[in-house]
């Protein structure tokens, strides 16, 4: 996977040469590369931004130097990911989809955005995804950016050592398509400060194992995202539903 980030603060996408990236770039899965949206300026300043039309708050991102980003590098089959706070919510079936792009370019807005015009054009040559990482507002879309390709780099085959650990994770879908919060988890020693591990994890009963660690995850999921919850869902063999 080819991956290009373009902000007018390379300095934030920094953490990508960290471990992730690195590893992923060392089993040869992985291109990534950072650019500064000022390249692609014409005039002396390095100008992005602008008033918008109509009035308002706030300064707008120019066209132009995103139009020239993109006609350098959303090109073939590229899907532009422009990270905004209206964008659709990122989630992990969108990180999904994205790995299975060879080239993804991500477009980090500042101020109050980008010209509308940007993500048209690129629209009639490339697709276009506008996401957003949660209902709360960051100065840019750089933190986004980072948050997308680390959810979406895990996810490239031959990334992982372990699938199983994919499979089990909060957000991974079970068979029936339902997607639970992960089960609370223990290692030892078997008492810690008075605290004792549940019982059933300490002998070898695979099937009441799997049973604790299901209802435990329905337990969570009830309490602290019940809009995950499929309507028919069983704790303790009996159904618990959604509140209408
Ligand atoms: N830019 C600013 N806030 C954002 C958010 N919540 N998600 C994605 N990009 C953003």
């Amino acid at each position: 996977m080819r991956i290009d980030v373009v902000t007018i603060f390379p300095d934030y996408l920094a953490p990508l040469e960290l471990s992730l990236a690195g590893k992923a770039r060392d089993k040869g899965l992985l291109d990534i590369r950072v650019h500064d949206l000022r390249q692609w300026t014409q005039d002396r300043h390095h100008t992005v931004d602008d008033t918008p039309y109509g009035g308002g708050a706030g300064m707008v991102m120019k066209p132009e130097p995103w139009g020239a980003a993109f006609d350098e590098l959303a090109i073939e089959d590229a899907t532009v990911v422009v990270t905004t706070p209206s964008g659709e919510p990122f989630t992990q079936s969108l990180a999904r989809e994205l790995s299975t792009r060879g080239r993804i370019v991500f477009a980090c807005g500042r101020y109050e955005g980008i010209d509308q015009r940007v993500l048209d054009h690129a629209r009639t040559r490339t697709e276009v995804r506008e996401v957003s990482i949660g209902d709360y507002v960051l100065n840019g879309g750089e933190v986004a950016a980072l948050a997308i390709t680390e959810a979406v780099v895990r996810l490239l085959p031959g990334f992982m050592g372990n699938a199983e650990s994919l499979v089990e994770e909060s957000h991974a879908l079970s068979d029936s398509g339902a997607s639970l919060l992960e089960y609370p988890v223990y290692t030892k020693p078997a008492a810690w400060r008075g605290l004792e591990v549940p019982e059933v994890l300490l002998g070898g009963n695979h099937a009441a194992i799997a049973s604790w660690r299901h209802d435990q995850a329905v337990r969570r999921t009830t309490e602290r995202r019940p809009d995950l919850l499929p309507a028919a869902t069983l704790l303790d063999g009996v159904e618990v539903r959604l509140a209408e």
